[in-house]
């Protein structure tokens, strides 16, 4: 008995499987490293290079290794991305997850954590955002994600022994506490790892891409949630699911801070002074995604740990000073050690 883990080899996807290793689960991990690292794959995880998309490779994984429930996490998620280029959304994030619930279907696999996003609430009319705020995705990220929770909603509706929970981030950071994992992407666009880029010469300056929103500082404002806690809502989410369930959480501590914040909290964790410039607003973003959380803490029994911005963003800078160049520099050492 296994769960399957799609996107094991993400930021986010990674960090989970060492969770559930950790825990005492045999995972098994589907990416097909278009945005992953390898690297970042636990290495008691058995690793298949696949595309969820593949149904029929999918179908064979799911049955050869006795799989019971599905994580999947593998999408690509990039809002501004999105926008320019919303095939690649719909293709990859609603088609492929087709595929990967076609293949469940054809194997008997009932269970699936999803995750969605706050990015399906668009901009919304109530602030903090609860489950029941209205979803109206003002990008093709946000829609390409509530596609499938209409398709999950539907198939609950189909087959009665199906059961599923959508988790909707808000937004993740932060690495793991022993340092062993950590955020890398290429190229990076999140606002964290971007804002601590100068305090190990990688970037100059930080843009803020917007200072005229209707915001106190005129930056928009976000709810950043360490990744290690978002792990662990998977963990009881799956725990959780039982037949005909169609359960939908926030994942957000519930604070939002603004990104002219962000920049200031990365100015006192690194000691060094992060240099900005004003910029145009980023296609696709809303002004405020702040999430009310208290579903998944009573009816999940989560409790994030990490709450404090500093702390996140700590987290997150002990990675960047050990692993400058991400999981390049960890392979190169991990070959330099035989
Ligand atoms: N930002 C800047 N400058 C940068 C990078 C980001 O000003 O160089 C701003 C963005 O405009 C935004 C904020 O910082 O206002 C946060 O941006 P991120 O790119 O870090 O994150 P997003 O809010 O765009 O999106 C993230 C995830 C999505 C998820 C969303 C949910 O990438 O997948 O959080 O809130 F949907």
């Amino acid at each position: 008995m296994a769960i399957l883990v799609t996107g094991g080899a993400g930021f986010i996807g990674s960090h989970a499987v060492k969770h559930f290793i950790e825990r005492g689960e045999e995972v098994v991990v589907v990416d097909n490293l278009s945005t992953g690292h390898r690297a970042a794959v636990h290495q008691q995880a058995t690793f298949y290079e696949a595309d969820v998309a593949d149904s029929a490779r999918i179908e064979t994984i799911l049955r050869n290794h006795s799989v019971t429930a599905v994580v999947h996490f593998a999408a690509f998620s990039l809002v501004g991305e999105s926008v320019v280029l919303p095939y690649r959304y719909y293709r990859n994030n609603t088609c492929g997850t087709l595929g990967l619930l076609e293949a469940m279907d054809a194997a008997g696999v009932k269970q699936i954590v999803f995750s969605s996003t706050a990015a399906t609430y668009g901009i919304p009319d109530e602030m903090p955002i609860r489950e029941t705020t209205p979803q109206r995705p003002i990008n093709p990220y946000g829609h390409s994600k509530l596609f499938v929770e209409r398709i999950l909603r539907d198939k609950v509706l189909s087959d009665a022994e199906f059961g599923f929970v959508a988790l909707r981030y808000f937004n993740v950071a932060g690495a793991a506490a022993d340092g062993s994992l950590g955020e890398d992407h290429d190229p990076e666009t999140h606002l964290i790892p971007i804002a601590l880029q100068p305090a190990i010469e990688k970037r100059h300056c930080v843009t803020i891409f917007g200072s005229d929103y209707e915001t106190d500082d005129g930056t928009c404002i976000r709810d950043y949630i360490h990744v290690e806690d978002l792990c662990d809502a998977h963990r009881l989410a799956l725990g959780a699911i039982r037949p005909g369930d169609a359960r939908f959480y926030n994942l957000g501590i519930g604070r939002g801070f603004s990104v002219k914040e962000v920049i200031d909290a990365a100015t006192r964790v690194t000691g060094q002074n992060v240099p900005i410039e004003l910029g145009e607003r980023r296609p696709g973003d809303p002004p405020v995604l702040v999430a009310a959380a208290d579903a998944a803490r009573e009816e999940l029994g989560w409790q994030p740990q990490m709450t404090d911005l500093d702390e996140i963003i700590g987290s997150a800078w002990r990675w960047y000073q050990q692993h400058p160049d991400g999981y390049a520099d960890a392979a190169t050492r991990s070959a330099d050690n035989g």
